[in-house]
């Protein structure tokens, strides 16, 4: 039997490279592996849009047109909404029972959100549950692999411990011990070196037209070292060089690294061949969310068969633990 996985995305916005590199491209490349559950967490995403919340329904559809777009098979995997699935909102209360204050308050993604993400109220109750309900998410379906980026280790930590407490407390084996799985490809960062946001406002979204790409690859900061063409230059400290070698072959990527280390070529050249890379990268995602987009109905049906798949999971699994609490 395969191993189950979960995973899930907060459809707070249109996604950029940075999703595609940090998540997508490991999810699908997993699909055949595992038996894998992709999840728009728009309860996740509430907790700090709830005052913003028009365009929520929209990113939860459109983000799904994007996965499927960069290979996410609605055929291996099951593709769903977490509030499709109620059962979230009664295993969140489950686990919140047993969950100790000190572990919620002392999580270093809790202390750090309260402390930048001062434009926007985070300061609310369901925050600092945050990770309560993501430990629910993946307990729900038992998931013994979660694939996330290096910023959700504490909370699959946490998830580790409630699931350990929850077995220990009412003398039950219902839980496995879920494992993260950390992707593999190279971080990319943003424009501007900084951690790819859309807070930041320094990404390439999946979507951008040629033109977009061309321009925001022209902000892009190169080794500053070099002033003048022929000065030689550092491929390994650039971050357009970094993308060379995210979107595309070694070849090109050692022709170019020769190129700027001998002064053969300037960054403003390297650039414009960077944003011929990245349009060429893009072109095929873009052309299957044409087709998506305009096709509403296809997506939702794809949702529905994943909610109805994702509830005969969660159904089994909340009857349970119901009997295990007492209830
Ligand atoms: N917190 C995750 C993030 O921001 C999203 C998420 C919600 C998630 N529930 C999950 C990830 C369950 C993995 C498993 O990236
Ligand atoms: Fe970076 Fe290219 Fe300029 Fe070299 S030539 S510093 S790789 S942009």
């Amino acid at each position: 039997m395969k191993k189950k996985i979960l995973s899930g995305m907060r459809p707070t916005g249109k996604l950029h490279l940075g999703h595609l590199v940090g998540a997508l491209k490991n999810w699908s490349k997993l699909q055949d592996e595992y038996d894998c559950l992709f999840m728009v967490a728009d309860w996740h995403a509430l907790m700090s849009e709830y005052k913003n919340p028009a365009n929520l329904k929209e990113y939860c559809l459109d983000n799904v047109i994007d996965w499927i777009s960069c290979g996410i098979n609605p055929e291996k995997s099951t593709l769903f909404v977490q509030s499709h699935v109620p059962e979230h909102l009664e295993m969140y209360m489950s686990l919140s029972c047993i969950t100790p204050l000190g572990l919620l308050e002392r999580c270093p993604t809790y202390k750090e959100q309260l402390r930048e993400l001062k434009t926007r109220e985070v300061n609310n109750y369901a925050f600092l549950g945050y990770p309560v309900l993501q430990a629910a998410d993946i307990l729900l379906y038992k998931a013994e692999v979660v694939p996330v980026g290096e910023d959700q280790l504490p909370h699959l930590e946490l998830t580790r411990e409630i699931s350990n407490r929850f077995n220990t407390i009412f003398k039950q084996d219902v839980f496995p011990e879920p494992q993260a799985m950390l992707t593999q490809f190279p971080r990319l960062l943003g424009l501007d070196g900084r951690k790819m946001s859309k807070s930041y406002d320094n990404y390439i979204g999946l979507s951008d037209q040629p033109d977009i790409i061309y321009a925001k690859v022209k902000t892009m900061i190169t080794d500053p070292r070099r002033i003048k063409k022929t000065d030689p230059g550092h491929p390994e400290v650039c971050n357009v060089y970094s993308y060379y070698q995210v979107f595309t072959d070694p070849r090109i990527c050692s022709i170019v690294e020769t190129q700027c280390e001998k002064g053969e070529i300037g960054c403003i050249d390297c650039k414009k061949r960077l944003g011929d890379v990245l349009v060429e990268f893009l072109e095929p995602i873009q052309e299957k969310r044409k087709a998506l987009v305009s096709d509403h109905k296809t997506i939702l049906k794809i949702l529905e068969i994943g909610r109805a798949k994702a509830a005969t999971i969660a159904g089994a699994t909340m009857k349970q633990v119901r009997q295990a609490v007492g209830l």
